[in-house]
């Protein structure tokens, strides 16, 4: 003869699938009653039924209650109660690593310049492309709250899905992309501002499904303001790549970036100097927008030069509209390629 604590003590063992608890710890264990015979009937509550894994559970159920002594089991199965189901702390699997949380592997790394124009976002986007094209999981936010180019660069026209109040980001090239862009409509300016904002840049790292990724890329709106500030402080940690023409002022300008990265305590990788020169097709190099001052940069924040990319324009391809990402045979495209295995070596992934 099996007693109700027998009972309840073999349960110990029969976890919630989709909790990955025990049921005597999410309150699943609804009712149980023994008969004289030895008859048990169960009432269990799972935070999912009719599923695959309820039916393999139901039968450990069986095979467990009659190990312990019972001549039958009848089992009656309900669902928990949506609040059940969050004291529980949460379904499991259904959303992603949190990707602020403390044991996400991601790597962070902001794109970040003094002033604007300097090829920010291309930089941004072609390093993200590049790194995809080395097999890496690669995401990017488009930071630029208000000057979010993104989405145009790479060709996206479609929108994120939105499915259980999860954002979905759209993927091109093998990465992931989250802008602003993608939330307004016809191109209208963005008008929101300060609290408002910093809500959009938690949305983007909280409420976006980003799944598993190696690197996330940021590309930061220019110069040193709150937008810029809001990611420094949001982040746990991050690598700068800092973008700057060859111009000595640009690069002056810059120095306040890599500044800002370095007093919230983010690490500055190192310098990409953008339109550094043009190859003529006689292959002489002209320093159209002068020289020397990413040089000049990299000595004052004490970092290397990732790469000097010169003035050029992507090939002309009617097959896949992407206006701003280099294919991996233009010249440009192999320097991304080149400055993407220089990032997976100064900052590797597991
Ligand atoms: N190496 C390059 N050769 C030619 N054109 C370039 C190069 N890099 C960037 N550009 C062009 O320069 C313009 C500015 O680049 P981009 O938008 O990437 O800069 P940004 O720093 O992100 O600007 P913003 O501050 O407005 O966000 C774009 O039209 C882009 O196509
Ligand atoms: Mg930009």
């Amino acid at each position: 003869m099996i007693t109700e604590e027998q009972v309840r003590e073999a349960l110990q063992s029969i976890e919630d699938p989709d909790l990955g608890k025990p049921i005597a710890e999410t309150g699943g264990i609804r009712s149980i009653s023994v008969k004289e015979d030895s008859k048990v009937r169960l009432k269990i509550a799972l935070a999912k039924t009719g599923t695959p894994e309820q039916m393999q559970m139901q039968q450990q159920v069986v095979d467990t209650i009659k190990e312990a002594g019972a001549d039958s089991v009848g089992l009656r199965f309900e669902t928990l109660e949506p609040e059940e189901v969050e004291k529980a702390g949460g379904l499991k699997g259904e959303e992603g690593p949190k990707i602020l949380s403390e044991d996400n592997k991601t790597q962070f790394i902001t794109i970040a310049s003094g002033k604007g124009g300097v090829g920010k976002s291309t930089v941004t986007v072609n390093t993200a492309v590049a790194l995809a094209r080395a097999g890496k999981k690669v995401g990017i936010i488009d930071a630029d709250i208000y000057g979010f180019s993104v989405p145009d660069m790479m060709g996206i026209e479609e929108r994120p899905k939105v499915q259980d109040e999860r954002i979905y980001p759209v993927e091109r090239f093998g990465v992931k992309v989250i802008s602003m862009g993608f939330f307004v409509e016809d191109n209208a300016p963005v008008v929101w501002r300060g609290p408002m904002l910093g809500k959009m840049l938690n949305n983007f790292f909280n409420e976006v499904e980003w799944g598993d990724l190696d690197y996330l890329l940021l590309d930061l709106p220019p110069g040193t303001g709150d937008v810029a500030l809001d990611v420094h402080t949001t982040l746990p940690e991050s690598q700068e790549i800092i973008v700057t023409t060859p111009h000595p002022t640009a690069a002056f300008v810059a120095a306040r970036a890599g500044a800002m990265a370095i007093k919230t305590n983010h690490r500055v990788l190192g310098i990409i100097e953008n339109m550094a020169y043009y190859e003529s097709r006689s292959g002489e190099k002209e320093y159209v927008f002068g020289e020397g001052g990413a040089d000049r940069l990299a000595d004052e924040l004490k970092v290397g030069i990732l790469s000097r990319v010169p003035l050029g324009q992507p090939l002309e391809d009617d097959s896949v509209f992407a206006p701003s990402v280099y294919q991996p045979e233009h010249p440009i495209g192999e320097l991304y390629d080149e400055l993407a295995s220089t990032i997976m070596k100064k900052v590797p992934t597991e």
